[in-house]
């Protein structure tokens, strides 16, 4: 809370390649905050060179996820929208944060157990306190809520732990933040092993549909996504991988289960899955053209994240030196 404002606070890796699981479980509802909340988003650039980024890449990258977010719907009127580097107090929070986590609760991060078998060859500090630094983004905006996926539920506790550990030590410092996951409902499989999550680091290209996909790569993948034995398409435990694509059949039409199962009754998978690409595709096609037109133009969106760091930094600034005045650090006017 900032005055009598909820804060909503969320990060995103700048990363263009989003997939229709992102979008459809997370992206796509992110608007809906702005209603209830002060909402902010932020492109986490710092958290991204925990592991090695091409600096060219990681740049165009951060252009392309910010372009993206907006494309999705997130109108920068309602919404912060702003890069983390930009905003120093993220970084200086996170050294003040360090010496308030333990080591052993680092060590327990599954992420960073994850990361750290992955890229066995760098396993750096800043891999170990990325969570502390996730905890900075948050509390300097006196988060309620965080609307995150399921992986990062173990973040938003430890970063739960951190506020409540300082907030003994110094009462009234940080608001204690909520999770809050997006539902099992809005979970997209992967279109090869319709038991595994979409990723966006899956190996197997087709096994994930990218929001930025063109038409004809969306339609063939859906025409080789993998489908159960028996030949009706009918939403059942038994039939992952039809009832993963009526999931996102109904997500982007807004038909329900029943309507789409009598809808193709009688009707083959190949009819089916050439009608979920078509959706689909249709579905996307605004939101990358609206993509492209935003990119297109780099000095409205740099004029954005000038905008957005400004917003930022006014709230962080006055959290970080409330902290730093509880510590005992001599401020000068
Ligand atoms: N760690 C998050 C992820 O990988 C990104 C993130 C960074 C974040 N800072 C955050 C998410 C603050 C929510 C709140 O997805």
């Amino acid at each position: 809370m900032f005055g009598e404002q909820k804060i909503s606070y969320s990060g995103v890796q700048p990363s263009g390649n989003l997939t229709i699981g992102n979008y459809l479980g997370a992206i796509k509802n992110f608007s809906i905050y702005s209603e209830q909340y002060k909402t902010f988003y932020c492109v986490v650039d710092q958290h991204a060179i925990t592991v090695r980024q091409v600096p060219a890449e990681l740049r165009r990258r951060t252009y392309e996820t910010l372009a993206l977010y907006m494309a999705c719907g997130l109108d920068p009127e309602k919404n912060t929208l702003y890069v983390q580097s930009m905003v120093p107090e993220h970084t200086e929070l996170a050294w003040i944060l360090n010496c308030f986590t333990m080591f052993v609760e680092l060590s327990r991060m599954t992420q960073f157990k994850d990361k750290s078998t992955k890229h066995a060859d760098n396993v750096n500090a800043g891999l170990f306190t990325y969570p502390v630094l996730m905890a900075s983004d948050i509390l300097l905006y006196q988060t309620d809520v965080v609307p995150v996926g399921i992986d990062q539920k173990q973040h938003v506790e430890l970063c739960r732990d951190v506020a409540e550990r300082f907030n003994q030590l110094y009462p009234d410092t940080f608001t204690v933040p909520e999770p809050v996951i997006a539902k099992s409902g809005m979970k997209i499989m992967s279109l090869a092993d319709p038991t595994k999550k979409m990723s966006k680091s899956d190996e197997n290209t087709n096994a994930v549909v990218y929001i930025l996909d063109d038409r004809d790569t969306i339609i063939r993948k859906f025409k080789r996504a993998v489908t159960d034995s028996g030949a009706e398409i009918r939403y059942a435990a038994d039939k992952p991988g039809v009832s993963n694509l009526i999931s996102i059949y109904s997500c982007f039409t807004g038909k329900t289960v029943e309507e789409i199962e009598r809808e193709f009754e009688g009707k083959g998978y190949g009819d089916f899955k050439l009608a979920v690409g078509e959706v689909t595709a249709d579905a996307l096609a605004p939101v990358q053209e609206k993509y492209r037109m935003l990119l297109a133009d780099k000095a409205a969106l740099e004029a954005q994240m000038k905008k957005g760091a400004e917003e930022a930094s006014w709230y962080a600034r006055r959290t970080l030196s409330k902290v730093k005045k509880k510590l005992g650090f001599v401020q000068l006017r």
